[in-house]
């Protein structure tokens, strides 16, 4: 008796609380609706307007190199990053400060959001409209080697073998590499490098980036920018047969 007199006394302030809050919303939006006010509709595309302000329009990216695009990336793909973030796998404080109370389920909302939007790119490269690269013929030559080619040698796989052949990615977790800034290519790198990015285990990309000197990350980021986005962008729909280094983010792959 005493114990369910105790409970009801602590539900008590928590319900009132509640149904405070409740009324609150029920009046403002009746107030809102009788001042003639539109009432923004609770819709995924408008909780994702909070994003464009770094990511641009539909997440189309920006003049800043440092904000990628995420339009069309695979779901997969942009829920690992997500997830990552939040869970500091991956470092950035705005992102972190993004998505540090949401749940799974809603950042897979975001995710194939973001996934299903497919805004032009500019024109041609660079990507964002930037001055252009300029580094030498060689430089650019190594870089597209190590890009489709790899380098035997130096146990490097190319990157085509698991971005795809036409480097635009591969569903559901392989991002594509065209249409990324210079910048944004070398700090992802470095990150790897450095251990401030990792995916989940074994961290192909983490493994590659230890192999790669710092001149073949400079050739590898010169040469992917410069490149212009083929016509279909899209991610390629089938996942490759294997890989070339064990990558835990890639479901087929594991
Ligand atoms: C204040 C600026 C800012 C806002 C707002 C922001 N982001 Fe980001 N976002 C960044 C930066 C900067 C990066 C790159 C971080 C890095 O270099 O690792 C990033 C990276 C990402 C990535 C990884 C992309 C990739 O290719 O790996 C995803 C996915 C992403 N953001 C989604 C979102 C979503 C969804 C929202 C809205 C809920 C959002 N961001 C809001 C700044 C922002
Ligand atoms: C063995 C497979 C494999 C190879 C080879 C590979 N990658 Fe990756 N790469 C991945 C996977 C998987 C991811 C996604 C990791 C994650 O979920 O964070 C990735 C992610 C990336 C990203 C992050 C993109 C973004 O939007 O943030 C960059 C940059 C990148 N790779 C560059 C390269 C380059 C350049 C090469 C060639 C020198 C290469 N990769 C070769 C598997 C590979």
């Amino acid at each position: 008796m005493l114990k369910s007199d105790t409970k009801k006394y602590r539900l008590g302030p928590a319900c009132a609380l509640a149904a405070f809050i409740l009324l609150w919303c029920a009046e403002t939006i009746g107030a809102a609706e009788a001042a003639g006010k539109p009432v923004v509709p609770d819709t995924i595309a408008q909780r994702a307007l909070a994003c464009s302000a770094c990511h641009g329009k539909e997440g189309r990216a920006t003049q800043d190199g440092f904000f990628p695009r995420i339009a069309g990336k695979p779901a997969g793909y942009l829920y690992n990053q997500l997830r990552n973030f939040r869970d500091g796998r991956r470092h950035n404080p705005m992102m972190a400060y993004m998505v540090t109370q949401l749940s799974d389920d809603y950042l897979k909302e975001l995710a194939d959001y973001f996934s299903g939007l497919h805004p032009p790119y500019p024109a041609h490269p660079p990507y964002p409209a930037q001055p252009p690269v300029t580094v030498s013929a060689a430089v650019l030559q190594r870089g597209r080697q190590l890009a489709i080619d790899g380098d035997a040698a130096r146990g490097i796989p190319a990157c085509s073998a698991c971005h795809g052949a036409t480097l635009t990615g591969v569903a559901p977790a392989v991002p594509g590499l065209v249409g990324l800034p210079r910048d944004y290519l070398n700090a992802q790198f470095g990150a790897w490098k450095n251990g401030s990015r990792q995916a989940a285990a074994p961290d192909c990309m983490a493994q590659l980036a230890a192999r790669l000197t710092v001149d073949d990350i400079s050739a590898a980021s010169s040469w992917l920018a410069a490149q212009p986005v083929p016509a279909d962008a899209a991610p390629q729909a089938t996942p490759m047969q294997r890989l070339p280094l064990q990558c835990g983010s890639v479901p087929a792959a594991r």
